[in-house]
């Protein structure tokens, strides 16, 4: 595949999705039809005019499957149906259609790691018992103990606590994750072909792409005698853990790229893999999902020796596995960059991604990166100016975008929600020690005015604080300094500009301060200081704060236009 050809005329192609801006739509909390304070289609419906304007490439749909909501919709009732509370499959279509006419791509979420306790699927294990076949398409074990009832190991799940539950049967389940969400067995030909109905299912209806959620996670070694939590900890994760990364999950996946690679174009997915990045490159090949989220910023500080170790390490992955890099600031597992950015810096990027590494516990760990939040030392105006600068870094870069919707607002996390009104099982199952994510996913403001700032007629599902106003769409679209407008512009100037899939560093002369050009000559210059930089010669095309007078101020980027040769 080329990696030198334009991206405009490749978004008409196979190719779409290289160097594509996708915006991750939480359904829930984007806009509100009904008036149930419940985000909805029909909701995303009436603002397509909104996504087409912002200039987003794809937009990818988090769940909106039937669910109790145990896991925000990660705990999927029904894969090949709409939530009544969001819309209908009709509605699907029509959203569908209504991206599609304005050239924007649909992207879905497939979460094939465990369903709902609710899937028939897991209703049919409770009844038929013991050594049922519709217990073999879950993990269902005996427990420990003289009656069983201690659980078959000491794991702890993701979200903390137990990661077995016991049934009235007095078996045990496995779950990775709420105990709402047992774990499928992949060892179980079924279940191949369950998924693989449900991603032609979507790709029939003209969906574009999939994201594969924790695509690491599916194959598991659970031959007796299990390992107990701490020999889990202890085992390398290569291949052959008995949890993460196996090798063997790649064969799944290689059975969802002959599919995929059926439709005209191919449908494209991308791979939510928490794994080593030396192993990032199996999800992301053409052989297998085709691309794979890099989650590298997500660990970094605002830093300009991080930045450049997380872009040159993530473009070398890219150039192994032949798919393009990734690029995320936020998604809503994460305290909103903004934010991160406004906290006190973390420490070292090794330190964080020792963090994400794998064990449940330290994968819970990834919840340094939930509970931030609250502090009260964030630098709110600090945090809004670096998050401007990373982003505008990041949208120059080669490779696609993944915006997550509201930063685009410059949206802050929202810490002050009630106990009682959060709905992350993080902080329940861990008694309230980790916040969890609630934060990220407030309903987006739409007007200042309002009963939930124009997300809907009625109470959001989740409160919005006072100082969402100041942030809403109508007030942004107005003023020409908001991060709303620099987003916008920066979108469709990068559309204009978009090219091969290299950049070459330039020397700056100063440890804070990085440079890049692209192969058509535009460049990037983000100066990470708290120092101002003379501003590089060359036409200032758009920049994230106020440059002039030959400056360009403390942690701020800026594009400059290709020059005439
Ligand atoms: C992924 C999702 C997260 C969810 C988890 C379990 O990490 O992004 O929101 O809780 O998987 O499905």
């Amino acid at each position: 595949m080329s990696s030198s050809a334009p991206s405009r005329p490749a978004a008409a192609t196979a190719e779409w999705w290289r160097q594509a801006v996708v915006y991750q739509i939480y359904p829930r909390s984007f806009a509100d039809s009904n008036g149930d304070g419940l985000g909805d289609l029909p909701g995303i419906l009436s603002r397509v005019d909104y996504l087409a304007g912002l200039g987003v490439d794809a937009v990818w749909l988090s769940p909106f499957y039937p669910s109790a909501l145990a896991d925000g919709g990660y705990d999927v009732a029904d894969y090949r149906d709409v939530d009544p509370r969001l819309g209908t499959l009709a509605d699907f279509d029509a959203l569908t259609q209504a991206l599609h006419a304005r050239g924007i791509k649909v992207v879905v979420d497939i979460v094939p790691n465990h369903t709902s306790d609710l899937h028939v699927w897991f209703q049919e294990a409770l009844q038929a018992g013991r050594g049922s076949a519709a217990r073999e398409r879950y993990i269902f074990r005996e427990g420990r103990g003289e009656d069983g009832s201690e659980p078959p190991t000491d794991w702890v799940s993701t979200f903390g606590g137990p990661a077995w539950e016991r049934v009235a049967d007095g078996q045990w389940y496995f779950h990775h994750f709420a105990r709402e969400q047992p774990d499928l067995n992949w060892d179980n030909r079924e279940v191949h072909e369950e998924f693989l109905t449900t991603l032609r299912f979507w790709a029939d209806r003209g969906v574009d792409g999939f994201r594969i959620d924790v695509a690491h996670l599916l194959t598991k070694d659970l031959s007796e005698p299990l390992p107990s939590k701490a020999e889990l900890s202890a085992m390398p994760i290569d291949g052959r853990h008995p949890l993460f990364d196996r090798d063997e999950v790649q064969e799944i996946y290689a059975e969802w790229r002959a599919l995929f690679n059926e439709y005209d174009p191919p449908r494209t997915a991308v791979a939510e893999a928490w794994v080593h990045p030396d192993r990032v490159p199996r999800y992301a090949h053409p052989d297998s999902l085709g691309q794979a989220f890099n989650f590298d910023l997500l660990l970094a500080d605002f830093d300009a020796d991080m930045f450049r170790q997380v872009i040159d390490h993530n473009l070398d992955l890219a150039s192994r596995s032949g798919s393009s890099t990734t690029w995320v600031l936020s998604n809503h597992d994460v305290v909103r960059h903004a934010t991160r950015y406004g906290l006190p810096p973390v420490g070292t990027l090794a330190d964080a991604a020792e963090r994400v590494d794998g064990e449940p516990e330290e994968r819970a760990g990834a919840a340094w990166l939930l509970s931030r939040g609250a502090s009260p030392e964030l630098d709110r105006e600090g945090g809004i100016c670096r998050a401007r600068a990373a982003t505008l870094l990041l949208l120059g870069l080669p490779g696609s975008a993944y915006l997550y919707q509201g930063e685009e607002l410059g949206l802050h996390e929202v810490a002050e929600i009630a106990d009682d009104q959060r709905q992350d099982p993080t902080f329940f199952r861990t008694e309230g020690a980790e916040i969890g994510r609630d934060g990220c996913r407030v309903p987006l403001p739409w007007t200042a005015e309002g009963p939930s700032l124009g997300f809907g007629s009625a109470a959001p599902h989740l409160p919005q604080p006072a100082w969402f106003a100041a942030s809403a769409v109508e007030v942004e679209s107005d003023d020409p300094a908001s991060t709303l407008t620099l987003y916008r512009q920066a979108l469709h100037l990068r559309r204009e500009l978009q090219c091969g899939e290299e950049l070459a560093w330039e020397q700056t002369g100063r440890d804070d301060v990085l440079s890049f050009r692209r192969p058509n000559g535009w460049r990037v210059v983000t100066n990470f200081g708290t120092q101002p930089y003379p501003l590089p010669a060359g036409e200032v095309l758009i920049a994230s704060g106020p440059v002039g007078n030959g400056i360009l101020p403390a942690q701020t980027t800026v594009w400059l236009a290709p020059q005439a040769s």
